[in-house]
């Protein structure tokens, strides 16, 4: 009988399948009911008793053997059906979707860089504001319908806390605490009580711009535009200013640019006029200056200030300013890093 269970000992240490209906008959062949194993347990009563302690030990140790053997090879066959599964390299892979930045992002930095390569810094400040930063740093009388509460968000409980309809305001902070040559860009959020259509919203962006230096003159202004239109729009982009009228500037224009779609020809786009309107600037009125402390006789400045939603529709040829702030993924996924 030790001859037999040396014998069954070495079938189970030899024993190895490669899958799980294998290793089930093995279990059932050796330590099933009817299994070898289990019928030496029933032959033990025939074993003269002084050689009884030997046997048990040998019959334990074989039991003990085939029952180990039996779960390593359960466990190393559900481990390779893993790694089989995840060495298919035929498999498709999981998609990573990458999210990509938003067009206003997208312009905003594109005219931050053009600016910042003719030495212009980029300021930002609050969106919640007071009255003196909006409004009367920056020259605008009394009853100016801008301090309307048709057009400014104002906080019911204290009419001196409004959200900005601009950001010159960061200009006027600006202004406070640097001393000229000031060349800065104030990009951000804006604020009007405006009804949301396809043309306006109640929220949008601003890009503005300030120039405080001596003998600043327009035509450095004009110049500067030029610049940045022929570098944004196109090198064969023109500029034409129309007179128009800011509070904080003196004189002030509209700024026109050649229509980029039809190069100044006439389209649907620029409504058949060959030009496009981009943008208000003018000199800074020496009253603003004066408010921040800064000597009007000394120094002299220009500001500009476009809303980037409109750069944006007219770069990407957008028909409907409500799909910036969707944040449709089918709209949002279109635009890539300039
Ligand atoms: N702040 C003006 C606006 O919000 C834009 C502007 C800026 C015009 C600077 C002239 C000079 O419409």
């Amino acid at each position: 009988m030790l001859e037999k269970i040396q014998i069954l000992l070495s079938e189970v240490e030899q024993f190895s399948c490669s899958n799980a209906e294998e290793l089930e008959k093995f279990r059932i062949e050796y330590l099933g009911k009817k299994g070898k194993i289990t019928a030496l347990f029933a032959d033990f009563k025939n074993v003269p008793n002084e050689q009884k302690k030997e046997f048990g030990q040998k019959i334990n140790l074989l039991k003990n053997t085939a029952s180990d053997k039996v779960e390593a090879l359960k466990q190393s066959l559900s481990a390779s059906r893993k790694v089989s599964v995840g060495n298919d390299l035929s498999l498709p892979g999981e998609a990573q979707n990458l999210g990509s930045r938003h067009p206003i992002s997208l312009v905003r930095n594109e005219i931050s860089e053009i600016f910042k390569r003719i030495g212009f810094n980029i300021s930002e400040g609050p969106e919640i504001e007071d009255d003196w930063h909006v409004f009367s740093a920056l020259n605008f009388p009394e009853e100016h319908p801008a301090r309307d509460m048709q057009d400014t968000f104002f906080i019911e409980k204290n009419p001196d806390v409004l959200l900005r309809t601009h950001t010159s305001s960061v200009q006027v902070r600006v202004m406070d605490y640097e001393k000229p040559p000031i060349r800065t860009l104030s990009p951000g959020r804006v604020f009007r009580n405006e009804a949301i259509s396809a043309r306006a919203h109640c929220i949008f962006h601003q890009i503005e711009g300030l120039y405080i230096d001596k003998e600043v003159s327009f035509a450095d202004l004009k110049q500067t535009l030029l610049y940045f239109a022929k570098e944004f729009f196109g090198e064969k982009s023109e500029i034409r200013l129309r007179p128009s009228y800011f509070p904080f500037t003196e004189p002030s224009a509209e700024v026109d640019v050649s229509c980029s779609l039809c190069g100044g020809k006439g389209c649907n786009v620029c409504k058949y006029t060959g030009w496009l309107e981009i943008l208000g600037c003018g000199m800074v009125d020496p009253n603003v200056l004066e408010s921040s402390g800064i000597d009007s006789k000394v120094y002299s400045g220009f500001a500009f200030g476009m809303g980037i939603e409109r750069i944006a529709m007219l770069k990407y040829g957008i028909k409907d300013l409500r799909l910036f702030f969707e944040n449709d993924k089918r709209f949002l996924e279109q635009f890539s890093e300039l």
